[in-house]
């Protein structure tokens, strides 16, 4: 069992500068969705190929502090029988489990959902803690139309992410809150804002109210952005003040660190947005929070894309994450530039 301040040191060791965080935690369903579409057949051998390419890229412990994983990821081994998470831990690397499992309909509203995954979590923590895992993650996600989220929906997925953070600090291992608000929808920049606000809000009231130790956890949050289908792009420096102006209205100082989901911008748009974040947090200096990536299709795609699930792809595949990890470290500390794709 971990101490407090062992959980607060893990915590800050996953949002250190130049930094970020690899999510691999496609559910089986997703990652054969992604697969598929790469005109592949995909089964349980070639999502651990593909895991195995991605964990096995040289030079990752330069960019990366954690690599989340689903369940059977993590049970995982690579060709040589070495289990995923001892090597990402040999490399200096946190592994983190998804632990929610998934959303099912919120019955009585409509088209939302609710994020299931709390019977029997504290075994399944205590569990993966024997497997190394020292950080986990749960995602609820929001959808933002005329009439949603509703507060019920809010609270009902806040109160249930302040009792898993709660077990997971209780098994030594550090939460990984991530409410993720949907950028897909035709909503304006404002709506998003004070959509994400209002979550915010909620969340960080509801984890101190469950006697969360908000130090020894990390934000997992989406950007400020308007809907995919709204009639313009918004500029980077517009995300980056309504995503910093959000969290100042909402996250609460002692928090150690916030990181981003790419939500299904492409990639270079997540870059670019993370590194507009990271200019204007330096130009305000005044900022507590320590900013990082947290992407999965920001970071895999161009991955998938030189892969196409032929072994003789491999080295060209894991150059290609190798470049995205290194823009987006670029990014981090707002040094990115977009001639450098
Ligand atoms: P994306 O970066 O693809 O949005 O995924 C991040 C994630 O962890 C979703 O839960």
């Amino acid at each position: 069992m971990q101490t407090q301040a062992h959980l607060h040191d893990i915590a800050r060791s996953l949002v250190v500068p130049k930094k970020g965080i690899l999510a691999a935690d496609q559910s089986p369903g997703s990652m054969d969705k992604q697969l598929k579409a790469l005109g592949l057949a995909p089964d349980a051998e070639l999502r651990r190929q593909y895991r195995q390419l991605l964990f096995t890229t040289e030079g990752i412990e330069q960019y990366v502090t954690g690599v989340i994983m689903h369940d059977g990821t993590i049970r995982n081994r690579t060709d040589d029988g070495t289990q995923f998470s001892d090597l990402l831990i040999a490399k200096g690397i946190v592994p983190i489990i998804k632990v929610d499992k998934s959303t099912v309909p919120f019955t009585g509203f409509g088209n939302e959902v609710v994020t299931q995954g709390l019977d029997n979590l504290a075994d399944r923590l205590s569990e993966y803690y024997d497997m190394g895992a020292r950080a986990a993650k749960w995602r609820s996600v929001f959808t933002i139309s005329d009439d949603t989220p509703t507060e019920q929906n809010i609270v009902f997925d806040c109160i249930t992410l302040a009792r898993y953070a709660a077990l997971c600090q209780e098994a030594g291992i550090v939460p990984m809150v991530e409410p993720e608000v949907l950028f897909s929808g035709n909503h304006s920049l404002e709506r998003a804002e004070a959509v994400t606000t209002q979550v915010l809000q909620k969340l960080f009231e509801l984890l101190q109210w469950y006697n969360v130790d908000l130090e020894g956890v990390i934000l997992k949050s989406s950007m400020v952005l308007a809907g995919s289908e709204w009639s313009e792009q918004t500029p980077a420096s517009t995300v980056a003040e309504a995503t910093l102006r959000t969290f100042a209205n909402s996250v609460p100082e002692t928090v150690p660190g916030i990181v981003f989901l790419s939500g299904g911008q492409t990639p270079q748009r997540s870059t670019e947005n993370l590194n507009a974040i990271a200019q204007l947090e330096h130009e305000r200096g005044d900022l507590p929070w320590q900013f990082a990536f947290s992407f999965s299709r920001g970071l895999e795609m161009p991955a998938q894309e030189a892969w196409q699930g032929k072994p003789e792809n491999v080295s060209a595949a894991q150059a290609a994450l190798r470049k995205r990890l290194e823009l987006n470290s670029l990014a981090d500390t707002g040094e990115y530039r977009t001639d450098m794709e």
